[in-house]
């Protein structure tokens, strides 16, 4: 069974290919597919063998993406369409990594996977269109979607927040936005497991849309804490609201994913957020001496 991700850039290609694993995995970056390109998405993908496509790539930047939409939506949507119609026409699965940011999150419960999507910004309203693509194009599917990614490299909320402390003994950081923080060691994890299930039953599988967080519930203040506690700084943390910080897109404000059908139909075991960030913290100090 072969595997091609594209994304090799990015934190989730990153620890794909960080993953100790029997599975055969090749993986592009954006020189080999140019995702804002569509129409050449045939030709990048033609030349690489596999069984499996992961698309870990996408137009990431939440902000940015309210006034650069149509590049985000060619990414998001568009080049999504093209990689879910080649794996149909190839007979191969293809996984395709999606965000809470489908969700509004005005409902203070954990959403499932077939509650109504609506979303709030361009960045959310890309990727599900996305989605339904992939839905309409590949019916040999997994649309997995995650939620407050981080990595121990990369551009992402716990590599701001140590930066910051260099220079700053004390920071704000919102309260009022609540989600899980996911690493993307444990979000690898779960693919692979996934790829492997594929692998022993190809014409039995489960394909469909899931979600993966790490478990339990956090605001970026509780993170940003834990943050500091685990590695051991004094770095003081004040709870602020987001009209302390205004944004260009809105976030949804709960925005906390149900993962009981990746646990029930995968086997996957989850970490609780806190475990997950200590991993990560041992791991960002041992690749960083
Ligand atoms: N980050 C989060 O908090 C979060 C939360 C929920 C869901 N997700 C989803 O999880 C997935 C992985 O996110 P991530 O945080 O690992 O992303 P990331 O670190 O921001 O990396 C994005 C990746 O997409 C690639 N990319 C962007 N535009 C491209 C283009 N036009 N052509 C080819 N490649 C392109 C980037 O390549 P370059 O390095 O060349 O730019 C990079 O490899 C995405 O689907 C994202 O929507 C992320």
């Amino acid at each position: 069974m072969k595997v091609l991700v594209i994304g090799k850039t990015g934190q989730l290609g990153r620890a794909l290919s960080a993953l100790t694993t029997n599975v055969d995995m090749q993986f592009a970056d954006r020189g080999v597919a140019d995702l804002s390109f569509p129409e050449n998405i045939d030709d990048a993908l033609a030349p690489f063998e596999f069984d499996v496509l992961v698309n870990a790539a996408a137009y990431t930047a939440v902000d940015a993406a309210e006034t650069n939409a149509e590049t985000a939506r060619i990414v998001n949507a568009d080049a999504v369409e093209k990689m879910a119609r080649h794996c149909a026409d190839r007979g191969a699965l293809f996984i395709h990594i999606s965000t809470d940011y489908v969700f509004d999150g005005s409902r203070p419960v954990p959403a499932r996977e077939d509650d109504p999507t609506s979303p709030i910004g361009v960045y959310g309203i890309t990727k599900n269109a996305g989605e339904i693509a992939v839905r309409k194009h590949c019916p040999n599917h997994i649309i997995l979607r995650t939620s407050w990614l981080y990595a121990a490299h990369g551009r992402n909320f716990l590599n701001t927040m140590l930066r910051l402390a260099e220079t700053r003994p004390e920071l704000q950081v919102v309260f009022d936005q609540t989600g899980t923080p996911t690493c993307t060691a444990d979000l690898a994890k779960a693919i692979e497991t996934i790829i492997l299930k594929y692998t022993v039953s190809p014409t039995d599988f489960p394909a469909g849309t899931y979600h993966f967080a790490n478990e339990g519930v956090a605001s970026w203040y509780d993170f940003a804490c834990a943050i500091f506690e685990l590695s051991g700084m004094r770095t003081i943390v004040q709870p602020v609201e987001s009209y302390a910080f205004p944004t260009a897109a809105k976030r949804p404000s709960y925005s906390v994913l149900n993962k009981q059908k990746i646990k029930d139909t995968f086997g996957i075991e989850i970490k609780h957020w806190r475990h997950a960030l200590r991993d990560c913290l041992t791991e960002r100090n041992t690749t960083h001496e």
